[in-house]
């Protein structure tokens, strides 16, 4: 049976409300933006899927002073008011999430699976948001005066400005946007250029339980190039910009957000390492690395770059790593059993070649993939190269499905190795020895954001903070108490008394 894919993706596209040519911004009402044809192409294929006129330098305004009037309303609804708001776009994703997947799918290229997992993250941080309205918990403070009080509360900070990358396309949007909104904040939304059509039709939807709730337009979108998101950077109206993407794209932004003495929450690169001791349960660590560094086509902030084998177990694990690697179906992402779709864009395999060039040159060796895989669209093999301690490129954070395997003697020697790079995001031990696993996660042990036992690198759940040290950023995105950076924080004292004590017993008795 042949299946007619431009007719079920027309289809697909229709369901969400995305036509032929799509407006860039939204601010409560879709804008007629005149900026640059832009098309949006289906990694799989290298065909376009649909096309946006991306927004101007005034469309941004519109929509930046929508989002700030949004604010000064949003702000006064009770905080589980709004958490209902996002209990019903959580609703809503639930009932697109087939949908919403697919068109991940097609867009970024993710296999079948990994599309619905990314709508499923979304609900899932829905959820914690809604439990969280009704936990936004300040403090209280003994005072050291008498008759005083002291406590803590967290107020609403403002419209953010959330950039997301093309990789999570939609799920980073809600990591940030759910928490905001419960926060009392409104947001604008400037998504990855490769990837504009979620952005579309998520927009779409929060749009819709916005609207049926008569709440205030709070989800601003822009679709637009570099120069337009510099004014949103440097825009004095956002005290808050939430940044996912790249360390030279997160650094321009960090720079301009604290020249204005802005507040930035950065998410950037990952450069992830798992350590496999000898006493490692081996199937388990193999199939860990395998998703950790093949998934999503190595394009996961937290993928696995780095693999550190104990000297032992080297030669055997990495035939069997090698054996399975070449074994991975790569293909179509929407086709059933495929599990490594492809690359983003011929940028992206133009960058993965040229760090495996890069390889050979300073002396890795290459034991499986490293090619191109001859079809249309943005192909490549999944890459296992041999390499040792100092490379510099495996210094460096390459989108790409290449794994660099090292050996260690000991376990100390792993950690100065896995510690060695400026990235400082999600890292893994594999051991079943309790001290090997208490020594990794010490103070001395690995230096991320994220350290985990017998868990891959990569598909962190929302419950915890998400992000890393070093050049990753520093920023804390999703669950725990990530919420307190969307919020302002102030600090109350209140006399109930009938004297005027000063604090730290100084006296300024006038007459
Ligand atoms: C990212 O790649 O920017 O932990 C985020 C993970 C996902 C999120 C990745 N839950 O792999």
């Amino acid at each position: 049976m042949t299946v007619d894919t431009t007719t079920s993706t027309q289809a697909l596209l229709e369901r969400l409300g995305i036509r032929a040519e799509n407006p860039g911004a939204f601010a409560g009402t879709w804008i007629d933006t005149k900026g640059d044809r832009f098309e949006s192409v289906n990694p799989a294929t290298g065909e376009p899927i649909a096309a946006v006129n991306m927004a101007t330098e005034e469309d941004y305004e519109r929509v930046a002073a929508t989002v700030q009037k949004a604010f000064e309303a949003w702000r006064l609804w009770p905080a589980p008011k709004r958490g209902e708001v996002v209990r019903q776009l959580g609703q809503e994703l639930r009932r697109h999430k087939d949908d919403l997947g697919a068109l991940v799918t097609l867009e970024a290229g993710k296999v079948k699976s990994e599309g619905l997992g990314e709508v499923q993250e979304m609900i899932d941080i829905c959820d914690f948001a809604v439990g969280l309205s009704r936990q936004l918990y300040g403090k209280t403070m003994h005072s050291e005066r008498p008759s005083h009080r002291m406590y803590e509360q967290w107020h609403p900070l403002g419209p953010v400005g959330i950039v997301t990358a093309f990789n999570f396309p939609v799920a980073v949007w809600s990591w940030n946007s759910a928490i905001a909104a419960v926060c009392g904040d409104s947001m604008i939304w400037k998504p990855s250029s490769e990837t504009p059509l979620t952005a579309l039709a998520v927009t779409r939807i929060a749009q819709r339980v916005l609207e049926a709730n008569d709440a205030p337009p709070i989800f601003g979108l822009i679709l637009a190039d570099r120069r337009v998101g510099k004014v949103m950077t440097a825009d004095r109206r956002l005290p808050l910009i939430s940044a996912t993407g790249s360390v030279t794209m997160g650094r321009a932004i960090g720079n301009v957000v604290s020249d204005r003495l802005g507040r930035s929450l950065l998410e950037l690169g990952g450069n992830n390492g798992i350590i496999v001791t000898e006493n490692a349960d081996q199937d388990l660590a193999l199939r860990a690395v395998l998703f950790a560094a093949f998934g999503t086509a190595g394009q996961r902030c937290t993928t696995a770059r780095r693999l550190f084998l104990h000297k032992s177990i080297a030669a055997g694990f990495k035939e069997k790593l090698v054996r399975a690697a070449k074994s991975i179906p790569v293909g179509d992402p929407a086709e059933d059993g495929v599990l490594m779709g492809p690359l983003i864009n011929r940028r992206a395999v133009d960058d993965m070649m040229n760090a495996l060039e890069t390889v050979k040159e300073q002396g890795g060796e290459i034991l499986c993939g490293g090619k191109t895989i001859d079809r249309p669209g943005f192909y490549v093999e999944p890459t296992v190269v041999t390499a040792t301690a100092g490379m510099p490129i495996t210094c460096e954070e390459t989108f790409a499905p290449i794994l660099y395997v090292f050996e260690f003697d000991d376990l100390d020697q792993a950690i100065e190795m896995h510690n060695a790079v400026p990235q400082g995001l999600s890292s893994s031990i594999f051991t079943l020895n309790m001290r090997e696993a208490e020594r990794f996660l010490a103070a001395t042990g690995s230096d991320c954001g994220i350290a985990n036992v017998n868990i891959a690198t990569s598909g962190a759940e929302i419950g915890g903070a998400f992000g890393g040290e070093k050049e990753t950023g520093g920023g804390r995105e999703a669950g725990s108490d990530s919420w307190k950076l969307y919020m302002r924080r102030q600090t109350c004292t209140i006399n109930w008394g009938t004297e005027m004590p000063l604090a730290q017993g100084v006296e300024f008795d006038v007459g």
